[in-house]
């Protein structure tokens, strides 16, 4: 088995991790700065959200240069200087990697948009009539621009305009702008909305569709609209085997892990047979969870009928886009727990958001007052409604600096202002806090990062769900060879009983102490989990 499907991944978003030159924005001699403390805390692959060079309109994702850092996180010889630093510890360093789009202030954009004969006219997609696609999230996607008399598309907002695949020569330029990373020894991709590259060649109008939400992650639908011919093409697919013919020739291997939206049917076919696609994609079915243990059994049964071994599901309760899953679990600890518990035993390789651990909750900063451009694209929603909407609008409120310590911008940089203002429980919720609670959170993720690597079958062996159980528990194996472990989770706050042997099985790890294990039945309440050994 390739690391690749035992590992577990930490994702820095690089603008609020730590400041190491005191201008109010993390950076990457920052990111240096705290690789022993993910080291430590136990966390084997580092997912680094863009740090090229970018006017940050989209703080990133709308690149510039592929081939430059952005002068607000440092330089190449940094990120050089990172990876060497990383590999040195046995951390991994996978990079985000946007091919969809760039920015419109890329050069190949600033000269593909002057006339219809320049050598990059057909690097963008330009129609004289724009058909009725809409952007993936709903709003605007053609946008006219004189000097072509013509109309420019784009997945995602209007500064990010979208390449041409069909075009041999961007698609090639792109495989070298991955080429120059993986040289310098990045260890693999996240790959942006790569469902969106390739659109239909003709162009033919999406379907009418009865879906009129804004459009959500799982529901790449909405508007009226049915994506059928701007996202999931099948050409696609092949362009993820393209890619990993690729990266293929570098060893050791080197990760694909794919941002797509769909269904399961869909999204399966970017793995190809297992060998021959993407490595892994996010399942973002589960982002949105519901905390009931229904919910999760039936993510399980899908997961294990849709992506069987050598596939492996991707398991994230938070990211950059999201609102925290602590924000969502209303600051309930003991729920915190139990769910790393299952993201961690589950068999998935679990991706977890900078401050996660510590138990981070959201800002809430009014969409007038964003910072993210997404959110100027929706101000006439009104605040109360987006606040309870399932997707963020305004981003910046899950984005604010990692809370290091209860010293001033939570430890995060020294300068008097930072680019988003710390969350202000920041002085009780902290790292140095935490790691003075032997009862926190981020114990509770280190125990469980450190027994998936010291126990097989938790983090590659094979999963069996037992289905007979109350309804909030949910239960399952792990079975690896000849070792076996039990994982219980109890959902509910109530004394749940279910039989198990006494004599058959030792605890390795439990939550909290609510619970008792007499004549062969467990009774446990509090949200308590627990994993069991089995006695060979
Ligand atoms: C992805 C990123 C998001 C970004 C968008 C456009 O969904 O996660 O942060 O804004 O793509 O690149």
């Amino acid at each position: 088995m390739s690391w690749i499907q035992s590992t577990t991944i930490y994702q820095i978003y690089p603008r609020s991790f730590y400041d190491s030159n005191d201008d109010g924005i993390g950076d990457i001699q920052g990111i240096i700065q705290k690789l022993d403390y993910i080291k430590d805390l136990g966390f084997e692959t580092i997912w680094i959200s863009p740090f090229y060079t970018s006017p940050q309109q989209d703080f990133g994702y709308d690149i510039a240069d592929y081939f430059s850092i952005d002068k607000d996180y440092g330089t190449v010889q940094d990120v050089e200087q990172l990876i060497e630093a990383a590999h040195q510890r046995k951390l991994k360093i996978v990079l985000d990697m946007v091919i969809n789009h760039t920015s419109n202030q890329h050069p190949w954009f600033l000269e593909s948009k002057q006339n219809t004969t320049n050598d990059k006219a057909d690097w963008y997609i330009w129609r004289d009539k724009p058909n009725n696609w809409k952007s993936i999230i709903g709003t605007k996607a053609w946008h006219f621009v004189e000097e072509r008399n013509q109309y420019y598309y784009t997945s995602f907002l209007p500064f990010q305009p979208d390449l041409n695949y069909q075009n041999e020569t961007v698609k090639q330029t792109m495989f070298n702008v991955c080429k120059f990373w993986l040289d310098k020894g990045a260890d693999g991709f996240r790959l942006d909305i790569f469902n969106c590259i390739i659109k239909d060649k003709h162009f033919r109008n999406n379907p009418f569709s009865l879906l009129h939400g804004i459009p959500t992650i799982d529901q790449p639908g909405g508007n009226f609209q049915n994506r059928k011919y701007s996202v999931n093409q099948p050409e696609n697919f092949e362009l993820a085997k393209d890619l990993r013919a690729i990266i293929n020739q570098y060893q050791p291997d080197r990760l694909l892990l794919g941002e797509v939206f769909g269904e399961h049917h869909v999204k399966k076919q970017y793995l190809g047979n297992g060998n021959d696609g993407l490595h892994i994609i996010f399942l973002f079915d589960i982002i949105h969870f519901k905390f009931k243990a229904s919910f999760f059994k039936e993510r399980i049964k899908a997961y294990e009928k849709n992506y069987p071994f050598p596939y492996q599901p991707v398991v994230n309760f938070s990211n950059h886009d999201q609102w925290r899953s602590q924000f969502r679990l209303k600051n309930n600890i003991n729920k915190a727990k139990l769910l790393t518990l299952l993201q961690m035993t589950m068999r998935a390789v679990p991706v977890s958001y900078y401050g996660e651990e510590i138990g981070m909750t959201n800002a809430y900063i009014p969409i007038k007052q964003a910072k993210d451009k997404l959110a100027h694209a929706f101000t006439w929603i009104p605040e109360w409604i987006a606040k309870r909407m399932p997707v963020p609008i305004n981003r910046d409120n899950c984005r604010t600096p990692m809370q290091w310590n209860s010293n001033k911008n939570a430890g995060f940089s020294n300068a008097n202002t930072t680019w988003l203002s710390v969350v202000d429980d920041y002085k009780q919720r902290n790292v140095v806090q935490a790691q003075a609670d032997k009862d926190s959170l981020y114990y509770t993720y280190k125990t469980l990062l450190n027994l998936r690597k010291t126990n097989n079958s938790i983090n590659k062996g094979k999963l069996n769900l037992i289905e007979d159980t109350p309804n909030a528990i949910i239960m399952y194996e792990r079975i690896y060879e000849t070792e076996k472990h039990i994982i219980i989770l109890c959902f509910s706050n109530k004394k749940i009983s279910i039989p198990l042997a006494d004599d058959k099985y030792t605890i390795l790890l439990k939550l909290n102490d609510s619970f008792t294990w007499e004549n062969n039945t467990l009774e446990l309440s509090n949200y308590n989990g627990l994993i069991f050994r089995e006695i060979v």
